[in-house]
């Protein structure tokens, strides 16, 4: 499912970039680019962030 649609990123991708280590809405956007643009995304990144880290969310 694309969770952004400014740059056509799935959930799927940002669970991949978050595996690799990025841990924080402006990491995810570095590594794949979502969330770098209007940034409707970021709730719904944060989203995936917390359910893959169960971390405090940065
Ligand atoms: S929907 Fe992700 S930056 Fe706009």
């Amino acid at each position: 499912m694309y969770v952004c649609l400014c740059n056509g990123i799935t959930n799927n991708k940002v669970a991949e970039v978050v595996a690799q280590g990025a841990s924080s809405t402006k990491q995810i956007a570095e590594a794949c680019g979502a969330g770098a643009d209007c940034g409707r995304c970021r709730h719904t990144l944060r989203a995936i962030l917390h359910s893959a880290t169960r971390a405090p969310v940065r």
